[in-house]
């Protein structure tokens, strides 16, 4: 007899599978008896061949060469790490924002030590301070889609004057915010009550780093290090991906440097091409405590040998500036991949890694996104940790954090909820809070 709960999850999933919900691109494969067989490559193999055996070899050897790999093949390289221009200035501090209940402070970060350069726009909400005491938050750091005065509805947000994709529900209007913008995305941010529970929240407009279309290759961060745009370019110089990841880093370097944050404790989220830059960032620089994706799918946490939604080749051709141009040789042959994304979470062992999907959000591949997070647990048992410690996929609705890895598919679209953020904050109690 079925628990009643997970019966009911499991009516509920069969309900929700029906095609009316899902924004799946069609002519692609929805049909999991359809997924073809697949070897994966081993994370704990190195390149010649020899084991891995212990969490020693693993960092001075395999995940070297697995960062080399996923830098040379998919993302491209990352020029170089922090510029030694780089400067910032807090632009504005309100101590009773959000009705009283938040800090908020904007910050500039300039890339160069010239005020002409590439820049970008820091905002941070934080608790208030209980009087008389300095505490240092741990954080949620991650870009957002709209520019920052998308992210809540206070007035208080200088609003972006940089280009926007173009999206008339979001009150974008000739490639620019309005006021309309203000506060259209607050639900992916959740900002109060990732305040009231004790936590900072940071955001930037991934657009200041690197416009999201085949152009932005050719300005903005990817400028400053001579990239020399999206077809231009040699086959491992990075894309956007690559650049947003950058600038996720830059931003913790303004962290760790805020005396009001612990830069110890800080975690990268993303959510869909956000959060394959989240992973990506969190693979390379060490400082992020914990990484999130939250429907990142195909190029983020979904499998690419599973021929379920969309393909390497798909996600080429609709965004050639997302990936190194050496990722195109992977067109319809992600067999012949010299990793899958399971090594890519894999390079945050033994940091926290929480994937999410969501169930209506096929495209993305929700057990691809799992199968990722379960395939690095042999990586991070060399560090003693369990990992997801379930076999299966769990049922929608039905989180499980476990030793290391967590993983939950909700019900819905692709998209960051309430729900996705309440998962967030049960895990990074776990790992982010000091006890
Ligand atoms: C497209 C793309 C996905 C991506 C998504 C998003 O659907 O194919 O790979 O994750 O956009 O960023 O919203």
């Amino acid at each position: 007899m079925p628990h009643p709960r997970s019966l009911a999850a499991a009516l509920l999933a069969a309900a929700l599978a029906v095609p009316a919900f899902a924004a799946n691109t069609p002519g692609f494969n929805y049909d999991e008896s359809k997924v073809r067989a697949y070897t994966l490559p081993d994370p704990l193999v190195r390149n010649n061949g020899t084991p891995v055996r212990d969490a020693e070899t693993w960092r001075r050897e395999r995940r070297p060469e697995l960062l080399e790999i996923h830098a040379r093949e998919i993302f491209g390289r990352t020029p170089g790490g922090k510029p030694a221009g780089l400067h910032w200035a807090v632009t504005s501090v309100d101590r009773a924002a959000l009705g009283g209940k938040a800090v908020r402070k904007e910050v500039t970060l300039w890339f160069t030590a010239a005020k002409d350069g590439p820049k970008a726009y820091l905002l941070i909400y934080q608790p208030v301070a209980p009087a008389g005491t300095k505490p240092a938050w741990p954080a949620f750091l991650g870009l957002n889609y709209y520019g920052n005065s998308s992210v809540n509805a206070d007035p208080g947000i200088t609003p972006s004057a940089a280009w926007m994709r173009a999206n008339a529900e979001f009150g974008i209007v000739k490639n620019r915010v309005t006021e309309a913008t203000r506060g259209k995305h607050a639900s992916r941010w959740d900002v109060e009550r990732v305040v009231a529970r004790g936590y900072a929240t940071a955001t930037l407009y991934y657009g200041d780093l690197c416009e999201d279309r085949t152009e932005g290759l050719g300005g903005g961060v990817a400028k400053l290090f001579g990239t020399a745009g999206t077809e231009a370019r040699r086959g491992d110089e990075w894309g956007s991906i690559g650049v947003w990841a950058w600038g996720l880093s830059r931003a913790l370097d303004y962290l760790v440097a805020d005396g009001e944050i612990d830069g110890t404790r800080v975690a990268v989220h993303g959510h869909s091409r956000l959060g394959k830059a989240a992973l990506w960032a969190g693979a390379q620089d060490e400082r992020f405590a914990f990484v999130i994706s939250n429907n990142s799918g195909c190029g983020g946490a979904a499998l690419e040998r599973r021929n379920f939604g969309e393909t390497v080749e798909r996600i080429n051709r609709s965004f050639p500036f997302w990936f190194a141009k050496n990722f195109r040789a992977y067109n319809g042959r992600e067999d012949s991949l010299p990793v899958d994304t399971h090594c890519l979470i894999a390079l945050m062992a033994p940091r926290p890694v929480h994937v999410a999907s969501a169930l209506a959000d096929e495209w993305a591949d929700p057990k691809g996104e799992f199968l990722g997070a379960k395939h690095a647990e042999p990586v991070y048992a060399l560090f003693g940790r369990k990992g997801l410690g379930v076999a299966a996929q769990p049922a929608v609705d039905s989180p499980v954090i476990g030793d290391g890895l967590a993983y939950h598919v909700r019900t819905g679209k692709h998209d960051i909820t309430p729900y996705d953020w309440a998962q967030y904050l049960a895990h990074a109690d776990r790992v982010l809070k000091k006890r």
